[in-house]
């Protein structure tokens, strides 16, 4: 049990209020106003001990007061008989309204509910959440695993489905947290009223809001200040899916890239091509997070609550160091006004390790030399391997030119750093908590996930099209191969097994082995790795026509048939080109006949259509995750599950020992899934 002092300092670094005890004040009567709370109460990283409440009390219409006081309670109980901890937390302007509030003293592994209550008693609605269990419980740990919400164009019928499927299990198999791995605001919308039909891409776009300030590019919107990305987070919470989830049980976020800027790295954004520096923009987006996510998360300044913003300024960055982190010009100010990579131990069986891909990621190597045309998404594999080490490639002597396609290009990675997402700092902090930790898996939050997605166009037949001009793989998605092996090689050195990576952004469900190389390279998986499909954002079936035209001569590694409803793009990946064409002509199941072993030996499962999210369940001897998928969320489902599922997909790897790799079974639980197996 910590001490109350170590409480009130674990409460100073999440920037929240601290209460213990239910003290002796008296409370105003609840009476509940869901709309003076309208975006709702959320909780977040649980502890055996504590867990951080969250909620928003705006100011009512005409009201000049400069603070609310309000009463935090947290009970045993839904009706609030047996209340266990009360204290009081001021909201301000300061924070947008919000406030952070740590619940102390709690038991572990417990539900409990709370609920916020201002001077005139006017009460948000209430809401339940739960402690982590104790590190010597051995009980199975139960969570899901959730990314890109982007709320302007669909619904959120997958936290729908989540909560459906959660009230109906036994309390002890119901889900202790939700791991939001980013994209939980799209920084980047399209206004309903500028565009054709109010559309965008076939989705009909939401009114949601528009920025009181906000910068425009091209078709799209974007944020530039604090108010901006305040506004997002206002607007999206009060989706009552989304809403209902967060009052449901505590989440765990990291972010991705939208909560930032959409290509953006560092504190630079890239629009179009051209780096700008965005500074302002930066400590923006990072302050909103904070002030919208109960997170337990570092943040420079002594202020308790308050999120205190450096002054910097949007100077270019012009110099980089050898890693290729911007020098100067308030770079680092930026980037470390909040740290939000971190770990913790929940219950005996899991460790969860949460990195930042994005704050301290160098800039994309461009790959556009070794992209041959004629064929949508593709690069050379070998080429792209040699961009992607550097100036260290070819053992620190890498070549001015690379060889692809008949021609000498210039080698785009010749004077640059090897390409890395986490910078030195947090690949050396990565490399060492999964070295000592000492629970059996170890399940890494990663944003964008490390599989890799190529296929065989060499093996195309002749006459169908453009040939493939190399004679390696063709890459669509992949690389950090350099990053990868030097974390991976410290694993497989020390023993360490379990590793389970965890990761969204991709838009798409995957399962597979990671390692960090494939044939004809070293292939010598590590840990297994799943990747959750969106809540809502457009995944690459449902966008495929702009990237592949319906007449292009290799449409049918794409999409098979008038309306795409065989996404051949998973076999592509999966089983290679052959096994895509025949889907043309015959059943999956012959198509998988045709599979080329060479391509995918890390991957068991693809499907670039599917939406929903990840169900992970750890136990002692075996990790199990259950891809839950739903049909695209074009609108809210009316119905109390959320609407109708695809298929529901296990896959379970038993705990390995060091030398041995990972395997992984597949069932297929119900819906169908034949085109991603
Ligand atoms: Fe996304």
């Amino acid at each position: 049990m910590l001490t109350r002092r170590k409480f009130a300092q674990s409460a100073a670094a999440a920037g929240a209020v601290l209460a213990f005890g239910t003290g002796s004040a008296a409370v105003p009567a609840w009476r509940e106003r869901r709309d003076l709370y309208p975006q709702g109460v959320a909780s977040g990283d649980p502890a055996p001990d504590s867990v951080l409440l969250w909620t928003r009390r705006q100011p009512s219409g005409g009201d000049t007061r400069a603070s609310y006081l309000l009463t935090v309670e947290v009970a045993r109980d839904p009706t609030f008989h047996d209340v266990v901890v009360r204290g009081k937390a001021e909201v301000t302007a300061d924070t947008d309204w919000t406030c952070r509030f740590l619940a102390a003293g709690l038991k572990p592994a417990t539900e409990y509910w709370y609920r916020f209550t201002d001077g005139e008693g006017n009460g948000s609605r209430v809401g339940r959440t739960l402690t982590a269990p104790r590190e010597g419980d051995a009980r199975p740990v139960r969570f899901t695993f959730v990314s890109c919400q982007d709320m302007s164009i669909g619904a959120a019928n997958a936290y729908r489905r989540m909560i459906y499927e959660d009230e109906r299990r036994p309390r002890a198999e119901q889900l202790g947290f939700v791991l939001h791995l980013g994209d939980f605001i799209y920084e980047v919308v399209n206004y309903p009223d500028e565009m054709p039909e109010g559309q965008y891409r076939g989705r009909r776009l939401r009114p949601l809001f528009k920025y009181p300030d906000g910068d425009k590019f091209r078709d799209y919107h974007l944020p530039v200040t604090l108010a901006d990305y305040r506004t997002v987070y206002r607007a999206y919470l009060t989706d009552p899916d989304l809403q209902d989830a967060r009052a449901r049980w505590p989440f765990v976020p990291v972010w991705d890239n939208h909560e930032f800027s959409w290509q953006g790295y560092q504190s630079i954004q890239v629009l179009g091509g051209e780096q700008r520096p965005a500074q302002t923009k930066k400590v923006a987006a990072n302050q909103a997070w904070w002030e919208f996510q109960p997170a337990r998360v570092a943040r420079p300044g002594a202020h308790r609550d308050r999120f205190e913003a450096p002054a910097v300024k949007d100077t270019p960055i012009t110099q980089f160091d050898e890693n290729g982190f911007g020098l100067g010009a308030d770079n680092a100010s930026a980037v470390d006004s909040l740290t939000i990579y971190r770990a913790f131990r929940y219950g005996r069986n899991a460790e969860l390790i949460l990195t930042d891909n994005r704050s301290y990621k160098n800039a994309d190597a461009d790959g556009s030399a070794v992209a041959p045309d004629g064929f949508p998404m593709f690069i050379d594999e070998d080429t792209a391997r040699v961009i992607d080490d550097g100036r260290a490639a070819n053992g620190g002597k890498p070549p001015a030119t690379l060889r692809f396609a008949g021609r000498d290009v210039p080698n785009p990675g010749v004077d640059q750093p090897m390409q890395s997402y986490l910078g030195p700092k947090q690949r050396a902090w990565l490399i060492e908590r999964l070295s000592v930790s000492q629970a059996p898996w170890k399940v890494w939050g990663h944003s964008f996930g490390t599989l890799a997605w190529r296929t065989d166009l060499a093996n195309l037949p002749e006459g169908l099209g453009p040939r493939w001009p190399g004679t390696g793989f063709a890459l669509a998605n992949g690389g950090y191969y350099a990053e990868h092996a030097m974390i991976y090689d410290v694993l497989r050195s020390k023993g360490v097994t379990g590793l389970a990576v965890v990761a969204g952004d991709k838009h798409s469900f995957w399962a597979g082995l990671t390692s960090a190389d494939l044939p004809p390279r070293a292939y010598d998986p590590v840990g297994v790795e799943f990747v959750t499909g969106s809540i809502s954002a457009q995944g690459l079936v449902e966008i495929g026509d702009r990237i592949v035209k319906p007449d292009h001569a290799l449409r049918a590694l794409y999409y098979t048939g008038e309306h795409r409803e065989i996404p051949a793009i998973n076999y592509t990946m999966l089983h290679g080109v052959r096994a895509a064409l025949a889907l043309s002509r015959t059943s999956a199941a012959e198509a998988r006949k045709l599979h080329n072993p060479a391509v995918a030996p890390h991957l068991k499962f693809v499907d670039l259509g599917g939406h929903g999210y990840g169900l992970v369940t750890v136990t002692a001897d075996w990790l199990e995750t259950e891809f839950v998928c739903i049909p695209v969320p074009f609108e809210r489902s009316e119905s109390a599950d959320g609407g109708p599922l695809r298929y529901r997909v296990r896959h379970r790897v038993n705990r390995w020992k060091a030398g041995e790799q990972p395997k992984l079974a597949q069932t297929v639980v119900e819906g169908n899934a034949e085109y991603s197996i």
